[in-house]
């Protein structure tokens, strides 16, 4: 047997082995650049749900690389397309069409919400928010943003500015008029108070900030539909429909950050937002689009995307290869109908982590939609004292059984599952195990 298909679980003592690639790591890359684990983890093959690291372990891969590869690793179809691409015209810049990039923004037109008509394609999510909040500036003439508690958006000034957790701000806000409205997080509810007698308190509370802390006219709301790196919160039922009911009435659009939640990651629907009753002014995203291959993209309402004025560039936006790719993510996904694959493999996964937390106290709660899926863990079900050590030594445990999943939340104390699009009832009872064998090492 070649180190390449070596089985899952890794012994503790193929953990501890040396890789060369950890080591050139640790001395050349920035320290804030932090890996999974004790002992990080060096990827060198990845082949549909598997990936193998240079130890020659093999793990199913429940993460993704953060929800982005979607449909399997190295999935043949796209991949097909992607080289047939990079073979046929690799780079145009926006300075001249591509047919890719024409086909991507056509065939976006027609699976977002109706009003939605124009994109503009840009290489990470960071960028894609960056165009979304210039262009609701630009439209609105106003310059103000709400955004939520607990969110993230990437990297930029703007997008650091927007950021609703300090341990990923190296920096204070550089850019002003952006104020944080209290995040939908019902298991922590900020103002102390339960779903439905809340009457939505937290939404509420957005037109007590924006009459508080700006000039009383924004330019708009953006949002995560689900808070991802903010450890998977959804939103409750009627929640968007009331916030942004309360922007608009304050001049504001509504900008859905899409990053995480898109490409049927919830179930059934292209677009999280879809689960509420509420159109976005602009969709943002990126992660999945292109199953690993960088892509973003910022699609706008026709009025939006007209307002945006004087010329804007992009060197590597809108790249043949990445639009190609992401159009093949897109048919892979209408074939194998994963959308419905979502919903129904992901109900399962639900009811699956609900046994979980029957069996193990040390899960305060289950919450997502579709594949993404996430368990809270705390000290105490009554205080909900985080516990961000149990999520550690879960995921080593998971890991040593050949499963690697992910972590999230404004105390390091959330699981975050997200798992292929295409999985199987199996390859969740396979996490399932793992995660089981993880709570009880608690013990
Ligand atoms: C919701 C959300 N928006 C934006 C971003 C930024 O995306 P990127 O890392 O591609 O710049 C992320 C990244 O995790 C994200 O989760």
């Amino acid at each position: 047997m070649s180190t390449a298909e070596k089985q899952s679980p890794a012994s503790a003592q193929q953990i501890g082995a040396q890789s060369e690639t950890v080591r050139k790591h640790k001395e050349f890359v920035f320290p804030a650049v932090a890996n999974y684990y004790q002992e990080p983890i060096a990827l060198v093959k990845g082949d549909g749900f598997h990936v193998w690291d240079d130890q020659g372990n093999r793990y199913l891969d429940c993460f993704g690389g953060v929800l982005t590869v979607s449909v399997g690793h190295c999935n043949p179809k796209v991949n097909a397309a992607l080289i047939e691409q990079v073979n046929t015209i690799s780079h145009t810049s926006t300075l001249y069409c591509n047919k890719p990039q024409s086909d991507l923004a056509e065939k976006l037109y027609q699976i977002t919400p109706s009003k939605l008509k124009k994109s503009f394609f840009t290489n990470s999510g960071t960028e894609a928010d960056d165009t979304a909040i210039h262009a609701a500036k630009t439209f609105t003439g106003r310059h103000e943003i709400v955004v939520l508690r607990h969110s993230y958006a990437g990297r930029s000034a703007t997008a650091l500015s927007t950021m609703g957790h300090s341990t990923w701000r190296p920096l204070p806000a550089q850019i002003p008029g952006i104020v944080h409205a209290r995040a939908p997080y019902c298991y922590r509810c900020p103002l102390k108070l339960s779903y439905p007698e809340c009457g939505l308190a937290c939404a509420e509370d957005i037109e007590e900030l924006i009459m508080t802390t700006t000039t009383g006219e924004i330019a708009a709301f953006m949002a995560e539909t689900i808070l991802g790196v903010g450890g998977f919160v959804v939103p409750p039922p009627g929640y968007f429909e009331r916030a942004v009911e309360i922007a608009r009435k304050h001049g504001g659009i509504f900008i859905a950050d899409e990053v995480q939640t898109a490409w049927g990651r919830t179930g059934d629907k292209w677009w999280g937002i879809e689960h509420w009753d509420v159109e976005p002014d602009i969709i943002t995203s990126a992660k999945g689009a292109a199953n690993g291959f960088p892509v973003g993209m910022t699609i706008a309402t026709e009025e939006v995307a007209n307002a945006y004025p004087g010329l804007t560039f992009s060197t590597f936006g809108g790249n043949p290869v990445a639009c190609a790719t992401t159009l093949a993510v897109i048919h892979v996904i209408e074939e194998e109908d994963l959308r419905k694959n979502a919903a129904e493999v992901g109900a399962y996964l639900r009811q699956r982590l609900d046994e979980l937390k029957d069996k193990h106290p040390v899960i305060g709660d289950v919450r997502g939609l579709g594949l993404m899926q996430g368990l809270e863990l705390v000290k105490d079900r009554e205080t909900k004292e985080p516990h961000p050590q149990a999520v550690l030594r879960v995921m080593e445990e998971t890991r040593r059984r050949g499963v690697l999943i992910g972590k999230g939340g404004l105390y390091g104390n959330v699981i975050r599952t997200g798992m292929m699009l295409n999985s199987t009832r199996d390859h969740v009872d396979e996490m399932i195990g793992a995660l089981d064998a993880g709570f009880a090492s608690l013990n």
